[in-house]
């Protein structure tokens, strides 16, 4: 059993038509992450791998941008396939990059974001140990439509691949497909790449012929059936896309509700796979959490709850009806109805951020209270700290355009309507009266008032009411 270095290929060039979309097939998201994404992250956690191509060419600019972006480890390279001439081309664009490489690759396509790394893992050490030179991932579909059909001989043994196409009546009924997963010895198989015509219907270079060619050329060429064929479902068109998206979020709704999270109604919840729940957690319906999160143990999460991007909170934290996203979250605080937490926000134990509340890039220390219609945006809070409704902290200079910060010290109480001009500090103890607006620093345990004194007229309304009879 050969366990010499692999490294992958990952098909990503075609503009991918059907989708009838500006954008690259393979940059179209599920929960926050592209489907070429979706596909790289399980490549390379596979062991073994530790260099991959990702052959790009239609919006080359916008994947390379991708790729460079999210794996600057340098571990992803991208090689540019310009024209596309089918899948075959592809793959013998790394010809060069590969010359002196004696392991295997393993070629696949960055449409099928429902494979699992565990799969992939399955397949390789199938092909090492079988001592194959060539291995196809095939799979059982019910309906095999628009797949190339895996053509097999009178003992079974694989003899090559038609497409969909190219296929005769008989062929067309063959229920066992091409997954599009490959893994080869590459100093054995790549001379194919140098014989393979466009001699099809599509007048593309087939990358499914290296089979054929491998069979005619006397090398030990297997096929290996998955038993899963969900996970090789490849997206060619949105509403491919929308069930691959209800796939994976299925499958992850069942991890978490095995690990003892409540999901109330599965089929209003969506929670990307990238999100770790603690269990006796309650998720009610209309969630929608996308992006890298980790909730506690014993939350409860809406109903009507959008989560997005790095959020984490700690136990027993509640959230309803609100929007989340770049949060770090304490145990014991309450979030919501419709509150708004963004863009770097940290919550200390036991805090309430209540009803209409926005809270942007601040940190709010223990016990503190905005409870109800506030913005606070660029600011520190202390601990214990009141927040009447209606408090603005009015950090952005519009005519500067500089953004600055509010500081509020422990046990400060900001009354009701009260607009705080940042760069700005309420010192610890400190009282702002409602209705002010507070231009300079309020020492310890003073009261700040900006309002005009409160005027009575005596007997005014029955006056006025006299003086018009
Ligand atoms: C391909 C296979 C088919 C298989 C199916 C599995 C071929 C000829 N056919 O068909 O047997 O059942 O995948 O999903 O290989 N691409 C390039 N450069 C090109 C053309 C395509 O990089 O010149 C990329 C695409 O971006 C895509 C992948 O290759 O990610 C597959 O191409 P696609 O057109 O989707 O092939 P299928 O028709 O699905
Ligand atoms: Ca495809």
């Amino acid at each position: 059993m050969s366990t010499s270095e692999i490294r992958s290929i990952i098909l990503a060039a075609g503009k991918g038509t059907r989708m009838k979309s500006e954008m690259p097939k393979v940059l179209h998201s599920i929960m926050g992450k592209t489907l070429l994404e979706r596909v790289v992250n399980s490549v390379i956690k596979v062991e073994d791998i530790n260099h991959n191509y990702v052959i790009v060419g239609h919006r080359a600019d916008l994947v390379s941008e991708l790729v460079e972006k999210k794996y600057p480890a340098k571990n992803v390279e991208t090689v540019l396939q310009e024209p596309q001439l089918g899948t075959g081309d592809a793959v013998f664009k790394c010809w060069d990059k590969l010359k002196d490489f004696k392991g295997s690759v393993l070629v696949l396509c960055g449409d099928t974001p429902l494979l699992r790394t565990e799969t992939l893992e399955k397949f390789i050490n199938s092909h090492r140990a079988s001592g194959a030179v060539l291995t196809v991932m095939t799979a059982i579909m019910a309906n095999p439509l628009n797949y190339g059909r895996i053509i097999r001989d009178d003992n079974d043994a694989i003899m090559k691949i038609v497409e969909e196409k190219d296929a005769t009546p008989s062929q067309k009924a063959v229920k066992e497909i091409n997954a599009g997963i490959y893994c080869f010895d590459w100093q054995a198989i790549s001379p194919a790449f140098k014989e393979i015509t466009p001699n099809n219907v599509q007048g593309e270079f087939y990358l499914t012929d290296i089979i054929d060619w491998s069979v005619r050329n006397g090398f030990k060429t297997n096929a290996y059936v998955l038993e899963d064929n969900q996970e090789v479902f490849g997206i060619n068109s949105q509403k491919q896309l929308s069930r691959a998206a209800i796939i994976l979020k299925n499958r992850k709704l069942e991890e978490l509700m095995n690990d003892g999270v409540t999901i109330v109604d599965p089929m209003m919840t969506w929670i990307s796979p990238e999100t770790e729940i603690g269990s006796q957690s309650m998720i009610y319906p209309n969630c929608y959490i996308e992006g890298e999160n980790f909730l506690g143990e014993n939350n409860s999460i809406g109903p009507n709850t959008y989560i997005r991007g790095n959020v984490e909170t700690a136990d027993n934290v509640r959230i309803v009806a609100s929007v989340v996203s770049d949060t770090v979250i304490a145990e014991n605080v309450k979030i919501g109805p419709f509150a708004h937490l963004r863009d770097g926000v940290e919550i200390k134990e036991n805090v309430k951020i209540g009803n209409f509340v926005e809270v942007k890039k601040s940190t709010i220390d223990e016990n503190t209270k905005a409870s109800h219609l506030s913005y606070i945006g660029d600011a520190k809070l202390g601990k214990d700290v009141n927040i009447g409704a209606g408090t603005i902290t009015a950090n952005y200079n519009a005519i500067t355009k500089e953004k600055s910060q509010t500081v509020i010290c422990d046990n400060a109480k900001i009354g009701s309507n009260s607009v705080l001009v940042a760069p700005v500090k309420i010192e610890k103890g400190a009282n702002v009266g409602a209705l002010s607006v507070i231009t300079s620093d309020v020492p310890e345990n003073a009261l700040a008032v900006t309002r005009s004194p409160m005027k009575i007229f005596k007997d005014w309304v029955t006056n006025k009411l006299n003086k018009e009879n």
